[in-house]
């Protein structure tokens, strides 16, 4: 059999380490030939960009971040793109599957592709964890370990200056970054898109907390956190943006709250703070052992699903399982934070 591996959107800690478990147990279980898609779906458009992956290759990459075979955020099906580029590629290429790694955007396109006769696995990927079916991505425990441990770092020095310290993290569409790393980190505040809030309530909550002797307070803020900066009748909470420029699924860049909310909480309070934005820095690096495992364990059940022809499908983990479940399903709706974890979170505020 002949498989091609991809990876797209985003990077992740934990890349690697998949691709190296499909090329394993590919090859040795099942003698495959095993295909690097290179640079995401762009890897099957126009002329393939593709390079050999034999065991060899995979050597020494379990604990290396990033991909060794690129990425992008192309979409073969965005307005004027030509999916029979790939359909083409796919076949002159001889590839009996494809076993595609990413988010919603890049396994969207796979299930895509699965109604047009290619056959396609998926394996989650994401640091942001907002996608369905599925308890957990890989990277995320990276992404929430780095987090937590710059808070920790923040702590003390906003401790020393008696300052307040808005951390921003990432998470475009739901908080758990924001969430998992502010509780297990000690935050004062927690501002997630699944629960919009207003500045004036962000500054009674500091407000409070100072009254009762604190000096300094840690605000974890996630990229898309949706807050009321005014007052004022009709100023509705928006996404801050980097830049209005869409990617090719129409995702636009967020960041930049934190600087936003540091200068109005230092107004409003007049206690001196300062903002910090994590960035790319949450998922560059090796992954955690958490991370290597699952994506260890995510890569060998694709080969197992592309083995036993079930395509269609995403390798997932329900419990301490990995499952399979359809794609369609997967990429139906982002999951995010629920209630009761945000509940929880709020008793450890202020
Ligand atoms: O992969 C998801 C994510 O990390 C989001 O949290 C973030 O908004 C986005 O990627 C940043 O993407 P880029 O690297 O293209 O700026």
């Amino acid at each position: 059999m002949r498989v091609g591996i991809l990876t797209g959107g985003g990077d992740c800690p934990g890349l690697n380490a998949v691709i190296r478990a499909v090329v394993r147990r590919g090859r040795r279980r099942h003698g495959w030939d095993l295909i690097g898609i290179r640079c995401g779906w762009a890897g099957l458009t126009n002329e393939p960009d593709i390079m050999p992956l034999g065991i060899r290759d995979v050597g020494g990459i379990l604990r290396i971040g990033g991909t060794i075979l690129k990425t992008s955020r192309t979409n073969p099906f965005k307005a004027g793109g030509d999916p029979t580029d790939v359909i083409h590629n796919v076949n002159k290429l001889q590839m009996d599957a494809i076993i595609a790694i990413g988010g919603d955007d890049t396994l969207g396109v796979a299930e895509k592709l699965g109604g047009m006769g290619i056959n396609c696995v998926g394996v989650p990927k994401t640091i942001d964890n907002d996608l369905s079916c599925t308890d957990v991505t890989f990277g995320f425990d990276t992404a929430v370990n780095i987090a937590m441990e710059a808070i920790d770092r923040l702590h003390t020095t906003a401790e020393s200056h008696d300052r307040v310290l808005v951390v921003e993290v990432m998470g475009r569409h739901a908080g758990w970054i924001a969430l998992y790393a502010g509780v297990a980190g000690g935050a004062d505040a927690i501002l997630i898109p699944e629960r919009p809030s207003t500045i004036s309530e962000v500054c009674d909550l500091l407000r409070t907390r100072h009254s009762r002797g604190k000096s300094f307070s840690i605000v974890v803020v996630a990229e898309g956190a949706l807050v009321k900066f005014s007052d004022k009748k009709g100023d509705d909470s928006k996404h801050i943006v980097q830049a209005d420029a869409v990617d090719q699924f129409g995702h636009i860049r967020l960041g930049g709250i934190a600087n936003l909310l540091a200068s109005e909480i230092e107004k409003n309070t007049g206690y001196e703070t300062r903002a910090v934005v994590l960035g790319h820095l949450q998922r560059g690096g090796s992954p955690t052992a958490y991370d290597r495992m699952l994506a260890t364990r995510y890569g060998s059940k694709a080969v197992d699903l592309v083995q036993a022809g079930d395509f269609g499908k995403m390798v997932a983990l329900r419990g301490n399982d990995i499952v399979a479940v359809p794609l369609s399903e997967a990429i139906s709706q982002q999951k995010l934070v629920n209630d009761e974890l945000i509940d929880m979170a709020e008793d450890f505020f202020g």
